[in-house]
């Protein structure tokens, strides 16, 4: 049976162990440019010993962006900042993907240069994002209602996500990860709550599910399907979601999505964001439906993430929060080690105090 510290065979590449780092958003890329600096190369370089890294949302335009201090990989500039990332990660024989990011109706005006965002449909909506005022401080601030993105803009916004994978590829990336989780655009398309369209994206399943397919084989077409993963949370309460028949989409999509071969599907699971636990028999139906690589996050420990190891439902387990606060992480889980509590009032913005200052574990000799 598999334990975390196993080495685990990707279709791209062969991860060190099953510890990989979840995605995490933290708003520290100075604006407007939005490009990674030496802060984010020595926090990711630092926690190179996941056997995967999943960058935080990384946005594919400014029509993607929704926070303030979130990198973009759609500049030269950008790519040239995030190759000086992966030098850095794989120099310390790591691996690292980028999330690839299109927040939809997840943003404000003032980071989309005077716009409101775009979304399925144009419904109003209770959700609210991450800005930094006039002097950096990070403020929340209420998502006005978006536009309903135009069936003539769907070729461009595919383009988009070509444009930010060939540019993933040119730094240096080991997988692209599209983002289709935690209710930005590519959920807001999939799930009944945000999408009210008539046309051939909106209504039933197949419809709703069409335009992140799209993009599936848009990003696919760029690169090929072993460097593609796509992250999904079906069922999750989040920026104002909330599905009924989200279960059977996640069961849709696994579906499509082993069809295409992916190189793998990272489960978000609702309860860490105020959903429901997931029970095994969802759990099993995913595995069902698609049989190569799966990651689950969410909540998890060593003792959750050995269960569902062992219960043949993931092959690998993403950590976010713990990651944080634990650049050893691998290590610390491997000896049963005590884990650093996270700073959460240094979490989202700022500089390097509550980023790249947690300290490794002490070797015992
Ligand atoms: C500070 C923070 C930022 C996050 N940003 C992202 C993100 O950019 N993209 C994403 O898919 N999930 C994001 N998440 C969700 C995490 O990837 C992860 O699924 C969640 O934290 C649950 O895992 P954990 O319990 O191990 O922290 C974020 C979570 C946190 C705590």
């Amino acid at each position: 049976m598999p334990t975390l510290h196993d080495s685990l065979a990707l279709p791209a590449f062969t991860a060190t162990n099953r510890i990989f780092m979840a995605p995490m958003t933290r708003m520290r890329a100075p604006e407007p440019a939005d490009i990674p600096t030496e802060l984010h190369r020595e926090y990711y370089r630092q926690r190179a010993t996941a056997g995967l890294i999943v960058t935080e949302g990384v946005q594919i335009s400014l029509e993607g962006k929704g926070y303030s201090g979130a990198p973009g990989i759609y500049t030269d500039e950008q790519v040239e900042a995030w190759r000086a990332v992966t030098d850095a990660v794989h120099a310390e024989g790591g691996r690292i993907a980028i999330q690839l990011w299109h927040v939809g109706r997840v943003t404000h005006p003032h980071v989309q240069g005077g716009t409101p965002g775009v979304s399925a449909s144009a419904l109003p909506f209770e959700g609210r994002t991450n800005i930094k005022d006039a002097d950096g401080n990070v403020i929340s601030v209420d998502a006005p209602t978006p536009r309903a993105l135009r069936l003539d803009e769907i070729p461009r916004l595919l383009e988009d996500y070509r444009h930010a994978t060939r540019n993933a590829r040119a730094a240096g990336f080991d997988m692209v990860e599209i983002h289709g989780a935690n209710g930005y655009l590519l959920q807001q398309f999939m799930s009944i709550s945000t999408n009210a369209r008539d046309d051939q994206y909106g209504g039933s399943m197949e419809n709703r599910a069409r335009l992140p397919l799209e993009v599936v084989d848009a990003v696919v077409g760029e690169w090929d399907a072993a460097h593609v993963g796509i992250r999904l949370s079906p069922m999750i309460k989040f920026v104002g979601l909330d599905d009924a028949d989200g279960m059977e989409m996640g069961i849709y999509m696994a579906r499509e999505l082993a069809d295409r071969d992916l190189g793998y599907l990272h489960l978000v699971e609702p309860d860490w964001a105020g959903g429901p636990e997931l029970d095994d028999e969802f759990r099993t139906a995913v595995r069902d439906a698609f049989p190569g690589i799966i990651i689950a996050a969410g909540s998890y420990d060593r003792a959750k993430g050995t269960r569902v190891l062992e219960g043949g439902w993931a092959d690998a387990i993403a950590f976010g929060r713990p990651f944080i606060a634990n650049p050893d992480l691998p290590e610390r889980l491997a000896v049963g080690a005590d884990l650093n509590d996270v700073d959460f009032s240094r979490v989202y913005g700022g500089d390097a105090a509550g980023y790249i200052d947690y300290p490794v574990m002490e070797t015992v000799r």
